[in-house]
């Protein structure tokens, strides 16, 4: 009987050790993976980081090709609205998208020797781009719009497929060919650049800004892009 309690004893000891061990090693398991979400939703991985400045580039487009379709019907413009478009451009497309993509990821291709052709057609495509932001800047206020609307024109054709391609094809390849360790340090060396250069909330900054050119252009409603197709169906015609 005194064998038997002894066992019993044992046996309830044995199961409770086993579960602690078990819960902390649960415990242990969880705090290693547990990012508190405030710090986690900070860091924003570098292909989402420099898809999300494209978005900003595509919203300017936008208004690009408003401007540009009222020039070919010979409506006015605000000029303010083109010369804003133009300046977020230059200083947050040019002077700092298109800088990280040359600064860390083109030469990141060129010395694994991958993607060389495609690196060799974006990096003209920057420096094509650049020219024609100062074209479009100097023509802003000229009299005779067509030149401008060329110019514009061109800036859109081409930054369309450049983006385009950059997100379909050079980040995700980026992804496959840096360690895991260096593309969270270059998405906080990214983070800490933009704040450098538009302080903090750079990008929310940004984004506003392009918000008032919208609104001055009176494309800000994305309810306006929807097609009217009451009365239409497949069917029909
Ligand atoms: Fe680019
Ligand atoms: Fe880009």
């Amino acid at each position: 009987m005194m064998i038997y309690k002894d066992r019993r004893k044992f046996l309830k000891t044995a199961c409770m050790m086993a579960g602690t061990l078990l819960f902390s090693k649960f415990n242990d398991s969880n705090a290693a993976r547990y990012v508190p979400r405030d710090e986690e939703e900070k860091k924003v991985p570098v292909s989402e980081d420099l898809m999300r400045e494209h978005g900003v580039l595509r919203r300017v487009l936008l208004s690009y090709n408003e401007i540009s379709g009222r020039i070919l019907k010979g409506k006015n413009f605000p000029p303010e609205a083109l010369k804003n478009s133009a300046e977020i451009i230059r200083s947050f497309i040019e002077g700092y998208h298109e800088k990280l993509e040359e600064d860390y990821l083109f030469p990141r291709f060129e010395r694994e020797g991958k993607m060389e052709d495609l690196v060799k057609v974006l990096k003209q495509q920057h420096e094509a781009g650049r020219k024609l932001t100062a074209l479009i800047m100097k023509s802003v206020d000229s009299k005779d719009k067509r030149v401008l609307k060329g110019y514009i024109d061109e800036f859109h054709r081409m930054y369309t497929p450049h983006a385009a391609r950059e997100d379909t094809v050079l980040f995700p390849e980026f992804r496959k060919i840096v360690s895991d360790k260096e593309y969270d340090s270059l998405g906080e060396e990214f983070e800490r650049k933009e704040k450098q250069m538009f302080g903090e909330s750079g990008f929310e900054k940004m984004v506003q800004r392009v918000e008032q050119i919208e609104k001055e252009l009176g494309i800000y409603e994305l309810s306006g892009f929807t097609p009217r197709l009451s009365g239409k169906s497949a069917n029909n015609g």
